[in-house]
């Protein structure tokens, strides 16, 4: 029988491509960078399938010029980079990876909430460039963690495991969503709370809502004005849900104290003026690089893709209509 051919826009874990390698004809971007769009259009003619990065751009046109392709498994839980009325149109089926890199990437927004509030990394700075001459009582005074409010904004999977993790920390959890959440109500007697309160009470605020039109810049220079003074803003989900040039301004007022950011609105780019700022901590959209949870990203894009491949249904599929 002939082999599907299958087609990864850049290098994932070795497990996932194992795995499609026993039935398909595997061809994977040879270069460690996303590709261009030319290459994109150009790479996807004649496949069977693809797996694709949040990087890369999915939309009718790619999709015609992948003619005949059987979906598009995309490498990530959020698939903001798809246009998915697009391809229910053309009755093709999109994935994405959810569950396995929930835990993950609701350490790194912890990672971020103590490394911004307790100066982490600025202190780090100071130590290496030699600049500590002994213990000082006003040194690096930081916000506290125990016992203060967390208001998490998208109690899906990652902010119920974000709030989750907070019980070792004895904080008080309000959230945002469009129904309550029973995990977080009956686990931490959390409470489902108007945005604006969220905003008024919370001294950390964390963002776990996907990029749709409706939460695109929903964090901006008004929502800033009504948050804590005192307050950090962390940001694992996507950038364009923060207007990070009206975040720059904010935290050059100190209108909050900080913000911790994996993600940005114009990636890989930062808007100018973020980087010089102290008041913040930064990654490079990293919230699942670990070993297991990529792995697993990569076996469950494979998994995905070759139920596509065999007509099926995919086990993770974001538009499961074009089956009715
Ligand atoms: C996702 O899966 O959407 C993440 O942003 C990738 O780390």
């Amino acid at each position: 029988m002939a082999k599907f051919n299958v087609y990864i826009t850049r290098l994932i874990p070795p497990e996932g491509i194992d795995l499609l390698r026993e039935t398909c004809n595997v061809e994977i971007n040879p270069e460690d960078r996303p590709l261009t769009r030319e290459e994109l259009l150009k790479s996807v003619k004649g496949r069977d399938g693809v797996i694709s990065l949040l990087t890369d751009r999915i939309d009718g046109e790619v999709m015609d010029a992948a003619r005949g392709v059987k979906g598009f498994a995309n490498y990530a839980v959020g698939y903001d980079n798809i246009v998915v009325p697009e391809a229910t149109k053309r009755k093709l089926p999109v994935s994405n990876t959810p569950g396995v890199l929930t835990e993950a990437t609701a350490d790194m927004a912890w990672a971020l909430l103590f490394a911004v509030s307790r100066r982490v990394v600025e202190s780090d700075q100071y130590m290496r460039t030699g600049k500590w001459g002994g213990w000082g009582p006003l040194q690096f005074i930081g916000g506290d963690v125990t016992g203060r409010t967390l208001g998490v904004v998208g109690a899906g999977r990652i902010g119920t495991a974000m709030a989750l993790k907070s019980k070792g920390f004895a904080m008080k959890v309000l959230y945002t969503d469009e129904i309550a959440n029973p995990v977080l109500d009956r686990e931490l007697g959390a409470k489902k709370v108007p945005f604006e309160e969220l905003l008024r009470e919370s001294d950390y605020v964390s963002i776990h809502v996907p990029l749709m039109e409706s939460t695109r810049h929903l964090f901006n220079a008004r929502v800033f004005s009504r948050m804590k003074p005192t307050a950090y803003l962390i940001n694992t989900s996507r950038g364009p849900v923060v207007n990070e040039a009206e975040l720059v301004e904010a935290l050059k007022k100190n209108v909050i104290a900080g913000a911790g950011l994996d993600v940005y609105e114009y990636e890989p780019k930062m808007v100018p003026g973020l980087a010089e700022l102290v008041n913040v901590v930064v990654t490079p959209h990293t919230a699942s690089a670990t070993q297991e949870t990529r792995t697993n990203m990569s076996i469950k894009a494979a998994t995905n893709l070759l139920a596509m491949l065999k007509g099926e249904r995919p086990p993770n599929c974001i538009n499961p209509e074009i089956y009715g």
